[in-house]
């Protein structure tokens, strides 16, 4: 692909897990050089060698398109931090025992970095830190001797989704730049301008998303702190709106309606919007359980009282359990039954199960006895990681395979292959024809009319809880074809 910028900036990005590899990987397609630093020499290695550790869509092909070119790969902080102009810190910040976020791996890069800058540079926190960080991280520089004059700390928080982390990138609904000087905003106006100005999407091989030369993403300046708090306060507010459709779901399903009715009533007033109203088994991931504790505890050292955030985290756990139970109401008993599961990773479209609600009832459901046939397209090697294969524990290579013979089929993410099951071939599948779908991505009559037992999240009809007598004894339509 041609070089889209007059003027590419060379730039560091420190650490390459989602954030940093995927940001290493847009910043050069969109025309920069960019060095991915990592401290993990076997995970550098790989990146080096044409490996790609994580599942995310269009990242082997920019990878691979750029590795070699516009993209390097080291462990060399220090050459890495000198040769860049602007140096992102995409490293994790972990929740501690307390909530709070652990930011000694940000404390160390800074250290790392004031050690080895000797001309003037931006550095660019990318990672999700609480309000504040910035200023830490230039105390952290000036405390290591590196003048005022010869740096600048910006922020510039990420939004993006794992599995649609590269569209996200080069699509964004909005570019967030913190900074305090016109030195270090200008730098980052440049490094985002094939994207603010158009040039990206008129490009032949741009990657496709809703953006284009007409639909430009707006670049908002604001101060550094404010740029922290928009990505604690966006993660946070997103998760207020799934507990919250969380609990109207229980409302509408005590009532006898549907909350896929209502969500849609509900997100056709514009100033709701209809996204993230989709009622489940709770939300999960790396971010969002992570995020909403942080900010929490951010609310708590500046004295403001966030009880909204308790309640967020409340429903979020409670909500597992309620699936949990509507399983039992439809089974009964758990020890010895076979269950198929759909989904591992808390999402579907991504092979990552940290805080997955999959992961928490599978687990769940070996504790109580069950033998566990599960399936997803991504997650199941990082899932042996955490639940070894074994007498109770099988994984298998498609969602027929997991249904074989099992007493119950729970869909647990929402991978769009799951939405798309042969519902005959199910059922003669399935030993008992019980679906239980943490995700609702049946239409509950459709799976009545085709002889289910269908439980799903704040929807009428077989989604109450099930009376065990009736379900046991309904005659079994299927046979063998
Ligand atoms: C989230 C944010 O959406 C990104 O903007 C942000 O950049 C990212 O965190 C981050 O801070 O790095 P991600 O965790 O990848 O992205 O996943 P989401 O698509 O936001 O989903 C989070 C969880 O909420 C998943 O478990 C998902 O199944 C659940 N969810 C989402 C619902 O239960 N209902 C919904 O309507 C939407």
């Amino acid at each position: 692909m041609k070089n889209h910028l007059n003027e590419p900036v060379t730039i560091a990005v420190v650490g390459s897990g989602y954030v940093g590899l995927v940001a290493s990987a847009c910043f050069a397609e969109i025309g920069h050089s960019v060095i991915c630093v990592d401290n993990d020499e076997a995970k550098v290695r790989t990146l080096q060698t044409g490996g790609i550790p994580i599942h995310e869509d269009y990242l082997p092909e920019l990878l691979n398109q750029h590795r070699g070119g516009r993209l390097e790969f080291t462990t060399d902080l220090r050459t890495a931090a000198q040769t860049a102009q602007a140096i992102f810190i995409a490293v994790g910040t972990p929740q501690s025992r307390t909530g709070s976020a652990d930011l000694s791996f940000v404390d160390a890069v800074a250290s790392e970095i004031a050690r080895s800058i000797d001309s003037y540079k931006v550095i660019v926190e990318k990672s999700t830190v609480p309000v504040y960080t910035n200023e830490w991280i230039r105390r952290v520089i000036e405390r290591n001797g590196v003048p005022k004059d010869l740096f600048d700390v910006a922020s510039n928080p990420e939004f993006l989704r794992e599995g649609t982390a590269v569209v996200d990138f080069l699509h964004p609904d909005r570019i967030v730049v913190g900074a305090a000087t016109d030195r270090a905003s200008a730098l980052l106006k440049r490094i985002y301008e094939p994207l603010t100005s158009g040039e990206y999407y008129r490009g032949d091989n741009r990657i496709p998303g809703p953006r284009g030369e007409n639909e430009l993403p707006p670049l908002l300046l604001t101060s550094t702190k404010a740029a922290e708090i928009i990505k604690h306060a966006s993660n946070a507010f997103l998760a207020t709106k799934i507990s919250f459709i969380n609990v109207v779901a229980n409302i509408c399903e005590a009532a006898g309606a549907d909350v896929e009715e209502v969500a849609k009533g509900i997100g056709l007033d514009s100033r709701i919007g209809n996204k993230f109203l989709r009622a489940g088994v709770g939300y999960g991931g790396s971010c969002f359980p992570k995020d909403v504790a942080a900010f929490r505890n951010v609310a708590e050292l500046v004295g403001v009282d966030f009880g909204l955030l308790h309640e967020v985290e409340k429903i979020n756990e409670e909500q597992i359990l309620r699936f949990f139970q509507k399983v039992r109401s439809a089974l009964w008993t758990f020890r010895g039954k076979k269950i198929g599961v759909l989904g591992l990773a808390f999402k579907g479209g991504t092979d990552d199960i940290r805080e997955s609600p999959a992961i928490e009832i599978v687990q769940k459901l070996l504790s109580e006895g069950c033998i566990v046939s599960a399936y997803d397209p991504a997650a199941e090697a990082r899932t042996k990681e955490t639940i070894p294969p074994g007498a109770k524990m099988r994984y298998v290579d498609s969602p027929y395979a997991a249904a074989q013979d099992a007493d119950a089929l729970l869909i647990l993410n929402d991978w769009s292959e799951f939405a798309e099951l042969d519902l005959a071939k199910l059922h003669y599948t399935l030993r008992y024809p019980i679906v239980i779908d943490g995700r609702n991505l049946y239409d509950p009559a459709t799976m009545t009319e085709h002889g289910f037992t269908y439980l799903s999240v704040g929807r009428p009809g077989l989604s109450q809880p099930v009376d065990p007598i009736t379900v046991f004894h309904e005659p079994r339509k299927r046979g063998r074809a």
